[in-house]
């Protein structure tokens, strides 16, 4: 069977138009040559989000959420790429029926459905005992800790009897003690008993819903037993990726744009006791790559909301680094000292809950005072220590304005100039980074600092729009001072060098980083004035702003690159008066900007 191919994936696309796709799912109103709706990607109240049939792609102004067709299927329907592709070709009616589609929709294994029936009877079975008399005391620790029972119905919860009530109802229904031990919720002996007993049940989730393990918690004075019980793996259970409320969240965190992640189930039944629900728990354990999985199936951004104590600050800062490389975008909730959101709850109530999650904090600024807090200020190794670390973290840092911020607060807490600080930095980097006056008067100097990079911006436009500006930009100039803007230009040349037209939502197709397909949406969206016109029947090109946008992006790496030569030629120079004239050459340079 063949594979899809590129054009055939464009016939797909081009089989439906973009505006009915959108249409169908959200309410959509004319406005100028677009469309706008209420945005889905966030929390949205005016119309943020924009359609343009022209160009057959949708962006968000506000949170950036932006593509073509598929695109929007994926993101809104939390699909993957081909499972967008497959539902907008029978929108579109193209037939793919010859083609070989690997959709990741796992197949039902009708070899685990025993499992999977006898976790559901399990469910229900603890769920009734906790209702009756002898889950009473279960029923009333439940109380006490606030839980009440509407909360007990939204997250099923349940009482496992002192007796092996289990092992006689399956074996009811037919099943062998073999297939009761396979799941885990019967333990293996004579007659086989009970893995739970006497304990509150917690039914843990697949991504589908299923119910395919338990947590069991003690609730009273207890001997020597461990707090929580779980399930073993099973073939249907893997302990470290289960992501506990995954399946219910997908709405809620669609609304809110973001996903909270707890240690345990309980916080996660705290929050939404205080009106939170688009929180999950990773069971007290490491992110793992299921979880990664599925999280990025979810939402990209994420808020950490560990416990307060040491361990949980520490499983923080694990995560944090975990997820950014993983290209999350996360944000910390940083809780007072030993408190989890169950205990906050409790203590301090709702809306102090709820106050600490608009109060997130950036990873470097939980990473600054987490250590900050271990370091003594007076001791210069641990302080020597400490600045190295933070200008570790610091040059990771994409936005120069942020880390411009955190430069300052490093020097105000240890003392160490801002060119030590500059220089650290530079090591670790590989580049200079020098002490940038555009970004300290940011607001004063933004038009000025703005001018080159609107230039490559403008150009970038006007060659996703003409063949020609492309070819222009190719043979004039050949690459862009900003990174992004860089590979969106080498990107467009070489989708010129395929095709003659360029289609917008054809183009990013082909280009995975989000970021760099935003940055695409964000600049087709602009609208310039055209180069191109009509004219007594004739179209007339503009091609001198082209040009002018190539000249001055040319000057500009001009005057960057004598500006690093002479900031090297300073160095390497002795005599004051020589020294005296490059500087002067310096100002020079930085006042023609
Ligand atoms: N955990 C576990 N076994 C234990 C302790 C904890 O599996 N003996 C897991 C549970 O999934 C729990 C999570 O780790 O949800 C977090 O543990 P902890 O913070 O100790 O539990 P709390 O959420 O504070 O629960 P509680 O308030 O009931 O003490
Ligand atoms: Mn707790």
């Amino acid at each position: 069977m063949p594979r899809l191919s590129d054009e055939k994936i464009t016939e797909i696309r081009q089989s439906v138009d973009i505006v009915d796709v959108v249409g169908t799912y959200l309410p959509l109103s004319k406005k100028g040559r677009n469309y706008v709706t209420i945005c889905p990607f966030h929390d949205d109240t005016t119309p943020s989000m924009s359609v343009s049939p022209e160009k057959q792609i949708y962006m968000c102004f506000v949170c950036h959420n932006g593509g073509n067709v598929f695109t929007f299927l994926k993101e809104y329907l939390k699909l993957s790429y081909i499972q967008a592709v497959k539902k907008i070709a029978e929108i579109g009616r193209v037939d793919i029926s010859e083609y070989q589609i690997a959709t990741e929709a796992k197949p039902v294994n009708k070899k685990f459905e025993p499992l999977y029936r006898m976790h559901e009877e399990a469910n229900k079975i603890y769920s009734h005992y906790l209702q009756t008399k002898s889950g009473l005391a279960a029923k009333e620790y439940l109380h006490h800790r606030d839980i009440d029972d509407a909360v007990i119905d939204a997250f099923e919860i349940g009482y496992s009897l002192p007796q092996s009530i289990l092992v006689k109802s399956f074996g009811n229904m037919g099943y062998t003690q073999l297939e009761m031990v396979q799941s885990g919720l019967v333990i293996e002996s004579k007659d086989g008993y009970d893995r739970f007993v006497d304990r509150i049940m917690f039914p843990l989730h697949d991504q589908d819903g299923r119910v395919v393990g338990f947590s069991g918690r003690i609730f009273k004075d207890s001997k020597n037993e461990a707090k929580y019980m779980n399930s073993p793996e099973s073939d249907i259970f893997i302990k470290g990726d289960m992501l506990y409320n995954y399946h219910r969240v997908k709405e809620t965190v669609r609304k809110a744009g973001f996903v909270i992640i707890c240690e345990g189930f309980m916080d996660v039944i705290a929050l939404y006791r205080a009106g939170i629900e688009n929180a999950v728990a990773i069971m007290g354990t490491a992110l793992t790559n299921g979880h990664i999985k599925a999280l990025r199936r979810l939402t990209k951004t994420i808020y950490l909301c560990l416990d307060g104590d040491n361990a949980g600050r520490q499983a923080t800062l694990k995560c944090i680094e975990i997820l950014e490389k993983q290209k999350f975008q996360v944000r910390v909730v940083e809780l007072p000292v030993n408190s989890d959101p169950d205990e906050l709850l409790k203590e301090k109530g709702k809306e102090e809950l709820q106050a600490m999650l608009k109060e997130v904090k950036m990873p470097i600024a939980f990473h600054m005072n987490y250590y900050y807090e271990q370091t003594n200020m007076q001791n210069y190794e641990d302080k020597k220590a400490y600045l190295e670390r933070m200008v570790n973290a610091i040059g990771t840092l994409k936005d120069e304005i942020d880390r411009e911020y955190y430069i300052e607060i490093l020097e105000k807490q240890t003392g160490f100039s801002k060119q030590i600080i500059y220089n650290s930095l530079s090591k670790i980097t590989n580049q200079l980074i020098v002490p940038n006056p555009e970004t300290v008067t940011y607001v004063r100097n933004k038009q000025l600092i703005d001018k080159y990079r609107q230039a490559e911006r403008n150009l970038l436009y006007y060659m996703l729009e003409e063949r020609e500006v492309s070819k222009r930009y190719e043979k004039q100039l050949g690459f862009m001072i900003d990174t992004v803007y860089n590979i969106i230009a080498s990107y467009i040349v070489d989708y010129y060098r395929q095709h003659f037209v360029l289609e917008i939502a054809d183009l990013i197709n082909s280009i995975e980083d989000e970021k760099i397909v935003q940055s695409i949406i964000t600049i087709a969206q602009l609208s310039l004035p055209p180069i191109k016109e009509q004219e007594d029947g004739n179209v007339v090109y503009h091609y001198q702003v082209i040009d002018d946008y190539i000249k001055m992006i040319k000057e500009k790496v001009e005057i960057k690159m004598k500006k690093q030569e002479l900031k090297r030629a300073l160095e390497e120079t002795f005599d004051p008066i020589q020294k005296a004239r490059i500087l002067g050459e310096i100002i020079a340079l930085k006042e023609r900007k």
